[in-house]
């Protein structure tokens, strides 16, 4: 979609806010992403996903003493209110996860001890995103395990966001390499400029309403395949292709029918995303850990031959291959991605209320006019 004197489509290009949370550029071909300054190499190596989350809300770099308190926050914060238990029993089994997170959110803001603060008050807004970081990952492990007929797992107050999040899912605590790998995922989830979702969040909270409905917009828009719900689907793309000797026929065949090949091309990134890099790199030591490269061998030429198109693997590519390495369950890769994105989401919900401006665009009318309306009878 190329602008044509003002109407961008899929607003290409578009500069719709400033923001002082994440900046991404593409220079030499390679991606760069910065989460408030600070590279995402160095954060992804350096910081868990509390330190992240923490950066990504308050500015800044947690000292020692404030991530203390902010583990203690989100430890205070993880078990779910009664009403939200009950109904993540009651949801029919067929509920897609996504769905249930959606309504898990809006069920969050009726109970959110600050519900009643204005929607601009921004010490309960940054109380209210920490406590749904929390939140939003026990009810998506609590409710995997109620759908998968087994007895939900309590958090753990002596593990960290990530160890405590896959042991309620899968019942084993991970091990340090697996615990690692997945907290980096998390961090790279964690915040990505005004993508779609996160521009949903904006325009919500730009007309003065409040932060969870914000969260519910962004977490309906994640939902979609063109988005977060890639990377469900970026598994079922390696388990149609199979085996590595069937690559290069499959996207050449899914290529010409003008399918979308999930995982891979971006709006921004348009030669790399970092985020691909460093995954592929913890997918690489958890399939070694688990003496299986199967997957791998599999991802190799396919990215080879998508490649040969233009398109790069983006984020959501190998974090599939990444979550089936954890035994985490194919329908929570996007649920784990808003999880992990809640922080982004509402950090930049955030700084929309703080500087706020109301998101309105225009439409340029391609219509009929001038039409008399006739009688009923006579249409
Ligand atoms: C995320 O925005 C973000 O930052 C998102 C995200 C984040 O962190 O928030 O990075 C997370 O959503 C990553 C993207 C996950 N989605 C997918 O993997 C779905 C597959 N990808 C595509 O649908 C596509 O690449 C988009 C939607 C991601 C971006 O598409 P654009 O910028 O709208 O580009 P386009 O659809 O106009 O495509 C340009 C051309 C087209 O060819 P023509 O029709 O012009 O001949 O490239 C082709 C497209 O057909 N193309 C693809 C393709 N992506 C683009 N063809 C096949 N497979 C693909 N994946």
């Amino acid at each position: 979609g190329v602008a044509q004197d003002g109407y961008y489509p899929g607003l290409e290009g578009v500069i719709s806010s400033q923001t002082a949370i994440s900046n991404i550029v593409e220079r030499d071909g390679a991606g760069v992403l910065e989460y408030r300054g600070y590279r995402i190499e160095d954060l992804a190596s350096r910081v868990g996903y509390e330190e992240a989350a923490f950066l990504l809300l308050h500015g800044d770099l947690p000292t020692r003493l404030q991530l203390g308190d902010f583990n203690e926050r989100l430890r205070a914060a993880r078990d779910l209110p009664g009403p939200l238990i009950r109904v993540l029993g009651e949801l029919p089994g067929s509920a897609s996860p996504m769905d249930v997170l959606r309504t898990s959110v809006s069920l969050l803001a009726h109970d959110d001890p600050d519900r009643d603060a204005a929607a601009t008050d921004h010490a309960a807004n940054v109380r209210k995103a920490e406590r749904l970081i929390a939140r939003m990952a026990t009810a998506i492990a609590y409710r995997e395990r109620l759908a998968s007929g087994l007895a939900p797992i309590p958090p753990d107050d002596r593990l960290g966001h990530a160890a405590n999040f896959l042991r309620m899912v899968t019942g084993e605590v991970p091990s340090e390499a697996m615990r690692r790998a997945f907290d980096g995922s998390l961090v790279l989830y964690a915040e990505h400029e005004l993508n779609a979702s996160t521009f949903a969040a904006r325009v919500t909270v730009s007309t003065l309403s409040d932060l969870h409905s914000g969260i519910v917009a962004a977490v309906g828009t994640l939902k979609g395949t063109l988005h977060g719900g890639a990377n469900e689907e970026a598994w079922k793309l390696l388990e149609a292709v199979g085996s590595p000797g069937r690559a290069e026929a499959w996207v050449a065949g899914a290529l010409a029918r003008h399918e979308r090949l999930m995982g891979f091309g971006h709006r921004v990134y348009k030669k790399s995303d970092p985020r691909a890099v460093i995954l592929k790199e913890y997918c690489r030591e958890i399939a070694a850990e688990k003496g299986d490269d199967r997957w791998e061998r599999i991802a190799e030429p396919i990215e080879v031959a998508v490649g040969r198109k233009g398109l790069p693997p983006n984020v959501d590519w190998p974090s599939a291959r990444l979550y089936h390495y954890l035994g985490i369950p194919l329908r929570l890769y996007t649920p784990i991605f808003a999880m992990a994105r809640v922080a982004g989401w509402a950090a930049h919900a955030i700084e929309q209320i703080d500087h706020n401006r109301l998101l309105r665009p225009r439409g340029r009318y391609i219509g009929p006019t001038h039409r008399g309306v006739s009688e009923i009878d006579r249409r």
